[in-house]
């Protein structure tokens, strides 16, 4: 059976820090943080804001964007780092806000950046399970990326979701069954359970990142090794690859590893054109939202299907997949001639009805955190977080909100 992803869906909050303005704040060159990280803006959250409102934004949108009755839904698995309860699942807000029925397994999914790629998996192969007869899964991958302010990871912040409707037939992307792992206990990144922000060996954390990689892309590599031309190397097999993107800069130092994995050496030149061709067109999205975790690399494939689904109709790329902690995955995909219809993905309209907020402002809504409160008049979101009054976080749609 083919499984895949059959509609996908982002979604960002509509507040930007342009980096540059940061860089100025902190006292650093801009350029150290447009070229050397390749940032220009980060997503923030207002307070009305969460995770919860960001995931269910996102899968809202994409079964909208799919035509698919929400209580068609067997399976619901949120992958976050970012969870609002050690006990209640992220997916059963989503469950609710949504509409999803009640015959539906509903839980969330955690490793690091690596849970939107372990809920996928999983969600594909409980679609194979059942060949008798059809069934969709709904997965979300959905983060706030927050670092200390000051410190070197507050650059690379983020926020957003990306919805993924999983099934056969699938019109965005067929899913390879084989792929490669890698997994290692590593402390790169992680968030000890009583902090809101990640602590973080920022230049290990690039080590790991980079060695998860070759481990993973060599594994893969092997299994299609009986089917390689002599002297062809993988990637030559691709016509986009797709990296997790803590900051764009990460893709680019990713690539020239896999490019020196697969072929041996490569000059700069042969990087370059590479890297420009394969990569690039991947990063517009996540250069101007940040780091989202979970989604980052699902925001990239995104963002390749609004821009590019009816030229690589056809053709196979190359994804992979980071967590810290760590575990890694290099799997591959090839692009349905139906991925012409799929229609807009969502990273556009995120990034065109953003408003952009200065510094001062972008400091007291992380220090404040996700209180919870009353929406903007323009607000882009489709449900609001309002608060927790008795323990309990109270959710509402946005259109109510705003025309009460
Ligand atoms: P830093 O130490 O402040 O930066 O933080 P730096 O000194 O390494 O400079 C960064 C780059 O800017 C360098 O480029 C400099 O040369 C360049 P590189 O040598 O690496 O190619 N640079 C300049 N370029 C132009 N003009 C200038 C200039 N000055 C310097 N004037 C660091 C960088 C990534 C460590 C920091 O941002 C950080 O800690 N980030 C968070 C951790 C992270 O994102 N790690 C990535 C791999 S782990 C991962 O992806 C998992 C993760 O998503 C979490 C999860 O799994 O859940 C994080």
């Amino acid at each position: 059976m083919s499984v895949g992803i059959d509609q996908i869906y982002a979604y960002a909050p509509q507040l930007a820090l342009p980096l540059p303005a940061l860089a100025a704040a902190r006292g650093v060159a801009p350029e150290k943080l447009t070229l050397g990280l390749g940032v220009e803006a980060m997503a923030v959250t207002p307070a009305c804001e969460d995770v919860v409102t960001l995931a269910a934004t996102a899968a809202g949108r994409c079964l909208r964007a799919a035509g698919v009755d929400p209580r068609s839904i067997g399976l619901l698995v949120v992958a976050t780092e970012t969870g609002v309860d050690h006990a209640k699942p992220v997916g059963i807000f989503v469950h609710e806000l949504v509409g999803v029925g009640p015959q539906c397994r509903v839980y969330e999914v955690k490793h690091a950046c690596y849970g939107g790629t372990a809920a996928l998996m999983t969600a594909a192969d409980w679609v194979r399970a059942n060949r008798a007869q059809a069934r969709r899964a709904l997965v979300v991958a959905a983060d706030v990326a927050r670092y200390a302010i000051g410190s070197p990871g507050e650059p690379t912040q983020g926020a957003g979701a990306v919805a993924m409707l999983v099934g056969p037939t699938p019109r965005a992307l067929f899913l390879a069954e084989e792929s490669g792992v890698h997994a290692a206990n590593v402390y790169d990144f992680w968030r000890p359970l009583d902090r809101r922000e990640a602590l973080v060996d920022g230049k290990f954390s690039i080590e790991c990142y980079l060695d998860a990689l070759a481990g993973a892309f060599r594994s893969c590599r092997a299994l299609e090794r009986p089917v390689l031309e002599d002297g062809e190397g993988l990637l030559d097999r691709f016509a986009r690859v797709l990296y997790h993107t803590p900051f764009p800069k990460m893709a680019a130092k990713a690539h020239r590893r896999l490019l020196e994995l697969d072929r041996r050496s490569v000059t700069d030149a042969e990087f370059e054109a590479s890297y420009r061709e394969l990569v690039a067109p991947g990063l517009t999205g996540v250069a101007r939202i940040g780091n989202t975790y979970t989604a980052s690399l699902y925001i990239c494939l995104a963002t390749l299907l609004e821009n590019e689904a009816r030229a690589l109709a056809g053709r196979r790329i190359g994804l992979f997949s980071y967590g810290s902690g760590c575990c890694a995955e290099f799997f591959t995909g090839t692009i349905p001639a139906g991925a012409a219809t799929l229609g807009p993905t969502g990273v556009r309209d995120a990034l065109t009805r953003r408003r952009l907020v200065d510094v001062p402002t972008y400091e007291r809504l992380l220090r404040d955190g996700e209180r919870g409160g009353e929406p903007p008049a323009d607000f882009s979101g489709d449900f609001v977080f309002q608060g927790i009054r008795n323990d309990r976080r109270i959710y509402a749609r946005a259109r109510e909100v705003l025309a009460a």
